[in-house]
């Protein structure tokens, strides 16, 4: 007979352990469906985790070779150990994916290891090494995220051809990359190669990087990749890849160089993620999928079929990324307790963590022209921020949009230092409906990065920066 749960979770990713570990918190008996043995699905596996593992570690190494000695500090001799840098990678993953079994126990969660498919609207089989087993839930909730996408030329081998996951797992820094879409996969993982000492070539289709960002951003972004050593090849088609022994042949055809080739030891094709819904049978549960095969839900994330939810990378709504998906786990489990819980789309950040980083939310100034928003801008260089001069970071500027209307902020767009976590106040202050002069009347301390979103909201709301 098949073993009956409250909740069951199909995937272990950020959405998934983290609905797992609300559904468990309301009091509901639980299990995560997860084919991978460790929990953390791509994010903790092969993605954001290790990713930014890597990037600070080549940070590190950047920093020593080239930007020490303005400080008075003379190194001689820096030598790279990528295999310790790698096997550190490694550790840092496990010990994070630790940290989530060591969750699921504390929270009686099961963790049944197998590939799960639909049988019928309520019962779940999971196939793994040791055999298939049935289970059923009142509620199951889909969280099976996204895989990246490949070029219908180019197949993924993982050793020339790489994705995301391959380009983590290099036993080798590359003499030459070539990295296909200029997106956060390749700006983050072409940074960590061009740091190290690789030739990256980013080719783009569109004419900007990170297309979909606020333009002035996406454009200081590509000046300061490119003085990093960043080669860019915008307006740019890929029309075919050869790879032998030797390397990769990939050829382009531009705008403005009719066509090309470049060579290089690999390939990276970071051209966006798609929904994975492979072998889940959805049909059997009657959940229907879109035209691009994102499951489809309505407002409060129900699929067509009452009992399954469905959140994060495999719905359409809301960008691909980790903390909309764990937004979604907890509002999905309070609606089964009957609440009445909301995510806020509009205030979701996205960050690039190349250096500078970047982090963006609310609305770009290209969204705010198109829907006719009249809007004022405050923009404050972080040149011209004491702490920034002091940690010689002074690349990137912070921008306040504000409604012409009524002051509201509408959206903050920042590249510099420590952007990552600067945009976590712009977040709240979007949440809390917060206008320009309420930042601006905020006390920040001094000497911080926290200052330039003061400044630039002060610009915005009366146009009486202080320090500029
Ligand atoms: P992306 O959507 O960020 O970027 C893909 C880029 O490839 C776009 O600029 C697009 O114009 C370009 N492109 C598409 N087809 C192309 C072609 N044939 N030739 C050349 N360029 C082409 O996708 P990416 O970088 O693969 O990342 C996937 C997802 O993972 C994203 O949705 C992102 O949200 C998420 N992610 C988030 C990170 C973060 O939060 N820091 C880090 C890494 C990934």
């Amino acid at each position: 007979m098949a073993k009956a749960y409250n909740v069951i979770v199909v995937g272990a990713g950020p959405g998934g352990y983290v609905a797992a570990i609300r559904a468990a918190q309301l009091g509901y008996t639980v299990a995560v469906v997860e084919k991978r043995k460790e929990l953390g699905g791509t994010c903790l596996n092969v993605g954001c985790i290790p990713s930014k593992a890597l990037l600070e570690s080549s940070e590190h190494y950047y920093r020593t070779k080239h930007e020490l000695a303005v400080h008075g500090i003379d190194v001689e001799g820096v030598t790279l150990r990528f295999d310790v840098m790698q096997a550190r990678r490694e550790k840092v993953v496990a010990q994070t994916v630790e940290g989530i079994r060591y969750l699921f126990k504390k929270h009686k969660i099961e963790h049944l290891i197998g590939h799960g498919s639909f049988v019928d609207g309520e019962t779940i089989e999971v196939t793994g090494d040791s055999g298939t087993e049935l289970v059923t839930a009142d509620h199951i909730i889909l969280a099976t995220g996204s895989e990246p996408v490949a070029l219908p030329f180019a197949p993924f081998d993982e050793q020339r051809i790489l994705s995301s996951t391959g380009a983590l797992a290099l036993t080798e820094v590359p003499k030459r990359l070539v990295v296909i879409g200029g997106g956060y996969i390749g700006l983050e993982m072409g940074s960590v190669y061009a740091r190290l000492g690789c030739d990256v070539h980013v080719v783009e289709l569109l004419d900007s990087i990170v297309p979909l960002m606020d333009k002035e951003l996406s454009a200081t972004l590509l000046k300061v990749l490119k003085k990093q050593g960043m080669s860019f090849h915008l307006s740019t088609k890929v029309t075919g890849i050869e790879s032998s022994e030797e390397g990769v042949q990939v050829h382009t055809e531009g705008a403005k160089v009719t066509a090309s080739t470049l060579a290089a030891d690999c390939v990276l094709v970071a051209v966006g993620r798609k929904p994975l819904t492979t072998g889940l049978k959805l049909e059997a549960a009657g959940v229907v999928v879109d035209g691009r095969g994102f499951i489809e839900v309505d407002d409060r994330l129900r699929t067509s079929n009452p009992r399954v939810w469905a959140i994060g990378d495999v719905i359409r709504r809301g960008p691909m990324l980790a903390h909309k998906a764990e937004e979604e786990a907890v509002a999905v489990c309070e609606r089964i307790d009957k609440q009445q819980p909301h995510v806020n789309y509009e205030t979701i950040p996205g960050v690039i963590y190349t250096w500078p980083e970047v982090a963006s939310v609310g609305k770009s100034e290209e969204e705010l022209k198109a829907e006719g928003t009249a809007y004022k801008i405050g923009k404050f260089p972080f040149k011209a921020s004491g702490r920034a001069r002091a940690a010689e970071e002074t690349e990137g500027f912070v921008k306040v949009l504000a409604a012409e209307a009524d002051d509201r902020i509408l959206g903050v767009h920042m590249i510099g230092p420590r952007c990552s976590d600067l945009i976590a106040e712009a977040v709240v202050a979007m949440e809390f409906c917060a206008s320009a002069e309420d930042i601006a009347r905020i006390v920040h301390a001094h000497p911080t990065f926290a200052e330039p979103f003061k400044e630039a909201a002060l610009m915005a709301t009366a146009n009486r920066p202080i320090h500029l």
